[in-house]
């Protein structure tokens, strides 16, 4: 059997976070916020058993803006009302030992419509892949470059809160089809201006929102805050993600110096992930 000893030894981030060893709790969305959208009782038991051991502890997904919450029974971290909710959060995960991390995302066209007062939008006006129980007539908006720009605002103003909040670090949630990687992808992303077109257009919003993170870490954060960046490399879909694509992607990433890259690859017919840290590509 191989040795797994440097499993329990503990590992510095790039950024100086230290964890006391290398186990991760995945993000698990639980369904089981309040209905205002504050994190509940039963999230906080859920998350504060499962890290116990760990040395990171992944929150489930939160949305950064009210027009991206992508489930029902889902918490937020849309607004400065959200602090008491994401410091209780926070501050379970730490009390049993482990690093805190705040996973956020804008669900894009994934946003159920009833959610999102029936304003569903996304990079352009490309409906979501069908799947069981989600209506297959959804009408898709695509977003204005203003709100484009809005949108990679609140992705900072969501880090703010985290800092605030006690989070030791947030992942921005680039996978699984949401809105960010709709936007990288050539499927969902058929804009022709300055965010669309060309693979390096496509790939302006994911980095231009790890921009906007690590800018609000760097002006807000009083220690060392790590930044995550979570991707899946291929869509099954007609002009949809490739490995061409998500190797221009992980060229781009590299420049951009994060904590790690976790690479998540589900939807058809598998579900896998992979963290890496200390990329070395
Ligand atoms: C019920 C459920 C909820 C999940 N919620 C999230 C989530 O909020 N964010 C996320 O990035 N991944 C989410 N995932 C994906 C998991 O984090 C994980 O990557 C996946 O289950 C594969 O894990 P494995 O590689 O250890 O088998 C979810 C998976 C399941 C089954």
């Amino acid at each position: 059997m191989s040795d797994v000893s440097p499993l329990f030894e503990s590992y510095t981030f790039r950024s100086g976070v230290t964890v006391r060893n290398r186990l991760v709790l995945a993000p698990m969305t639980t369904w089981s916020a309040e209905p205002d959208g504050s994190v509940s009782p039963a999230e906080l038991e859920y998350i504060a058993r499962r890290s116990s051991g760990v040395g990171l502890g992944l929150t489930a997904v939160g949305y950064v803006t009210t027009g991206g919450k992508g489930f029902h029974g889902q918490f937020g971290a849309e607004h400065d009302g959200r602090l008491e909710s994401l410091k209780s959060l926070a501050h379970v995960i730490k009390s049993e030992g482990a690093r805190a991390v705040l996973q956020i995302f804008h669900a894009g066209h994934q946003a159920p419509p009833e959610l999102v007062n029936h304003d569903v939008t996304s990079a352009s006006d490309v409906p979501p892949p069908s799947r069981p129980g989600r209506p297959n007539d959804v009408q898709v908006r695509a977003l204005t470059s203003e709100e484009v720009e809005s949108i990679v605002l609140d992705f900072g103003q969501a880090t703010r809160r985290a800092i605030e909040a006690g989070f030791d670090g947030v992942e921005i949630h680039g996978a699984n089809g949401y809105l960010i990687q709709q936007f990288v992808s050539g499927h969902s992303n058929r804009r022709t201006d300055d965010w669309g077109g060309s693979l390096e257009r496509r790939l302006r919003f994911p980095l231009a929102i790890i921009d906007e993170v690590r800018r609000v870490v760097a002006s807000h954060a009083q220690g060392p805050f790590l930044v995550g960046y979570r991707f899946s490399p291929e869509e099954p879909h007609e002009q949809g993600l490739t490995m061409h694509d998500t190797f221009g992607l992980i060229d781009a990433l590299r420049d951009k110096e994060l904590d790690y890259y976790s690479v998540n690859r589900s939807g058809w017919d598998i579900t896998d992930s992979v963290c890496v840290v200390r990329p070395q590509w």
